[in-house]
C-alpha cells in the first residue's frame, strides 16, 4: 500500500522499542560488548532444567492449561506471596512474563482516554504499553534529583488537580532504568495518596531479589494495589516467559475480567515454561540471592567506568541490575552519545530518552561475568575521558 494510512493510530504512535533499535545498532558494529539489555548473565537452576528435559513427551505439557496458570504453580506462588513478600489478600494468575501481566492489568483496569501517572526516568515498555492501548493521557511525575525516588508532593497535588481522577500510578521498584529502591513509608505514602483518590497502584517488583548493600525488598497490599512479578531475571528465565499478577482477591470482578484478557492473549502462559518456573521456585529464594551477589562486583566496576562523569552524575544502583548517569550538559543528544560509544569504543548503553530523559544513559550491570563486564567497564572508561576531553572525535 506504501503507506501508514491504513494502519492502526494505536501503533503508529506508540513509540518505537529502544531495545529493537539497540540491536540493530549492535548489529552494525564489530566486536561490541553490550551494557545495554537488561538481562542477567545466568541460566535457570540446573536441576530444574533437567526435570523439565524429561517433561516434554508428557501430553499435558502439549495442551492448553488452566488460563490462570497450572494449579501447582499458582498454590506454590501464593505461598512465596504470603512468607515472602507479605501479601496475604492476594489471588494470582501468572502470565507469559511481567510485561504481558502489565498489558493484562492495563486492558483490564484503564479505558481509552483515561488518565494514568508514571514517573521519570520510567519503564519504556510500561510507558508504550498505556500508548498502543489508547491510554495517551500520560502524566509523567518528576523524581527527586538527588534520589530519584518518585516526587510524592507532586502526585498528592496532581491526583487532587487532575479532573477525571487519573486511573493508575505505576512505579517499579526497584527501578528500571534508574536501580533506585523507593523505600517502604514512602510506597506505602503513594499507595495512600492512591487509595484516598480513589486510583489504582500498580508496583512491578520485577528486581525484588536484586537489592544491595543490605537493603530488603518490601511488598504493599491493599483493595486497590496490584503486584508484578517476573522469573525472567531472577531465575535467568527470560527466553521461558513467565510472570505473575498478584491482585487484590476481594475487589469483586477483578478475576472475571483479568481472565477475558488472559483468555485473548497467551490463553495460558506456556506449559513447560511453567512447570520449570515450579521447579525453579522449589530452589528456594537463596538460589537467586547467591547469582545476585555476584554482580556487586560488576556493579563495583562500572562504577568506576563512570567516574569521567563526575561523582554527582551517577545515580541508582540500589538495587535492579542499572546504573543510571547524567552526560556532560552539551550531549542532549543521549542517542547520538550511544551510537559513538558503540561504534568508536565497542560498547553499548541505552539512552535515557526512552524513558523521557534524553542527556542520560542507562547502564546494565546484569548480563555479563565478571571478565566480560571488566573488558566492558575499560572500553565504556576510556570512551567516556574522551567524551569528557575531546568530545565525540571521530
Ligand atoms: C521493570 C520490568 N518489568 C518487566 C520486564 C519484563 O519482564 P518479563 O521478561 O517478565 O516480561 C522487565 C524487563 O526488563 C523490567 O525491567
Amino acid at each position: 500500500m506504501g503507506s501508514c494510512g491504513m494502519l492502526a493510530r494505536r501503533a503508529l504512535l506508540t513509540d518505537t522499542p529502544v531495545m529493537v533499535q539497540i540491536q540493530e545498532l549492535i548489529r552494525g558494529v564489530k566486536d561490541c560488548v553490550s551494557l545495554a539489555q537488561g538481562v542477567v548473565y545466568w541460566q535457570p537452576p540446573k536441576p530444574a532444567l533437567q526435570k523439565v528435559q524429561e517433561l516434554v513427551w508428557e501430553p499435558s505439557v502439549s495442551r492448553y492449561g488452566a488460563d490462570e496458570g497450572l494449579p501447582e504453580l499458582r498454590e506454590a506462588l501464593m505461598k512465596k506471596l504470603r512468607h515472602e513478600n507479605k501479601l496475604h489478600k492476594s489471588s494470582v494468575m501468572v502470565t507469559a512474563g511481567a510485561n504481558q501481566a502489565f498489558v493484562n492489568i492495563v486492558l483490564t483496569l484503564c479505558d481509552a482516554g483515561d488518565s494514568v501517572i508514571m514517573f521519570a526516568p520510567y519503564y519504556f515498555n510500561s510507558y508504550m504499553s498505556f500508548q498502543m492501548t489508547g491510554v495517551t493521557d500520560i502524566l509523567v511525575g518528576p523524581g527527586d534529583p538527588k534520589t530519584l525516588h518518585p516526587d510524592a508532593d507532586w502526585l498528592e497535588k496532581t491526583l487532587l488537580d487532575t479532573k477525571p481522577t487519573p486511573k493508575l500510578v505505576t512505579v517499579v521498584n526497584p527501578g528500571n532504568p534508574s536501580g533506585t529502591y523507593i523505600p517502604e513509608p514512602l510506597l506505602q505514602r503513594i499507595s495512600d495518596l492512591c487509595r484516598d483518590a480513589g486510583c489504582w497502584l500498580v508496583v512491578d517488583n520485577t528486581y525484588e531479589y536484586f537489592m544491595y548493600d543490605g537493603r530488603k525488598h518490601v511488598c504493599v497490599e491493599g483493595d486497590h494495589i496490584v503486584n508484578l512479578f517476573s522469573f525472567s531475571k531472577a531465575y535467568g528465565m527470560m527466553g521461558w516467559r513467565v510472570g505473575y499478577i498478584a491482585y487484590p482477591s476481594e475487589v469483586e470482578g477483578f478475576a472475571a475480567q483479568l481472565l477475558k484478557v488472559q483468555d485473548n492473549i497467551p490463553i495460558c502462559a506456556s506449559i513447560i515454561s511453567q512447570r520449570l518456573a515450579l521447579h525453579s521456585l522449589e530452589m528456594g529464594p537463596e538460589w537467586v540471592t547467591d547469582q545476585v551477589k555476584n554482580l556487586v562486583k560488576n556493579r563495583e566496576l562500572l562504577l568506576d567506568a563512570l567516574s569521567p562523569l563526575g561523582q554527582d552524575a551517577v545515580k541508582g544502583g540500589e538495587g535492579a541490575i542499572y546504573l543510571w548517569a547524567k552526560l556532560p550538559h552539551q550531549y542532549h543528544d543521549d542517542f547520538e552519545v550511544v551510537r559513538w560509544l558503540a561504534r568508536k569504543h565497542g560498547v553499548v548503553l541505552i539512552p535515557g530518552c526512552s524513558s523521557g530523559c534524553p542527556g542520560y544513559v542507562r547502564i546494565s550491570f546484569g548480563g555479563l561475568v565478571e571478565d566480560q563486564c571488566r573488558v566492558a567497564s575499560e572500553r565504556l572508561k576510556r570512551g567516556l575521558q574522551q567524551l569528557v576531553n575531546e568530545g565525540m572525535v571521530p
